[in-house]
């Protein structure tokens, strides 16, 4: 029962709740691994060599380069969340179909909270400093991938991008693949919140 509070919880929070609790992976996240992936993503031999029971391990599946299939911030473009939602017909899916028992919606959910937050490994980590809510709009510093910076207000996320509003008052949309991490991590932190 307790865990199904959780997951009514972390339902709660991916529609936006502020009252957002970070997801911990190895109290929340690798239970339902150890259930439903472990089986063939473990040990030494695991598949792919993904292996979810130990952290270290996992850790080079987590980033933006080729082989990660967990993208901090980013849970609809992380291969894991892809196939794990995939229906249980298709070949492609995780567990394979008829290997073993499907990813249930509130796990699932959880899983894509945890990515959304930073998929961060470590243990009690918070998740984002929450930023005052409501508070006056902060003229912030972004940075892209090319090392340029400017100051704008945040507005909202929307899809890919996120929305910034120059202090003149015009906004614009920019694409989150090129914001630097940090700014790219300002901008989830802050659309968790709004
Ligand atoms: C019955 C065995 C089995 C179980 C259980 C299983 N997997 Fe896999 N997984 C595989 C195999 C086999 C591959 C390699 C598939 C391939 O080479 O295309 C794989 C590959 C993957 C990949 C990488 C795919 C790629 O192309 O790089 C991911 C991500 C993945 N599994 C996630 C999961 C998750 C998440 C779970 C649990 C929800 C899970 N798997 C459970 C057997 C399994």
């Amino acid at each position: 029962m307790k865990s199904l509070a959780r997951y009514a919880l972390a339902t709660i929070a991916l529609s936006g709740s502020p009252a957002a609790l970070a997801v911990d992976f190895e109290s929340e996240v690798q239970p339902i691994m150890r259930e439903k992936c472990f089986k063939c993503h473990s040990g030494p031999r695991a598949k792919k060599g993904i292996r979810y029971d130990d952290a270290e391990t996992l850790a080079e599946f987590i980033g933006e380069h080729e082989d990660a299939v967990i993208k901090p911030g980013k849970p609809d473009e992380s291969l894991l969340v892809e196939l794990a939602s995939l229906p249980r017909d298709d070949s492609h899916a995780m567990p394979p179909p008829q290997r073993g028992e499907g990813l249930s919606i509130p796990e699932l959910a959880l899983i894509k909270k945890w990515i959304e937050e930073g998929a961060s490994l470590e243990k009690g980590e918070p998740s984002a400093p929450a930023p005052a809510a409501m508070e006056e709009p902060k003229l912030l510093t972004w940075t892209n991938t090319d090392g340029n910076s400017l100051q704008a207000f945040f507005i909202r996320l929307d899809g890919g991008n996120v929305v910034l509003k120059k202090e003149d008052g015009s906004e614009f949309s920019y694409p989150m693949s090129k914001l630097s991490i940090d700014s790219r991590k300002q901008a989830s932190d802050l659309g968790k919140v709004n």
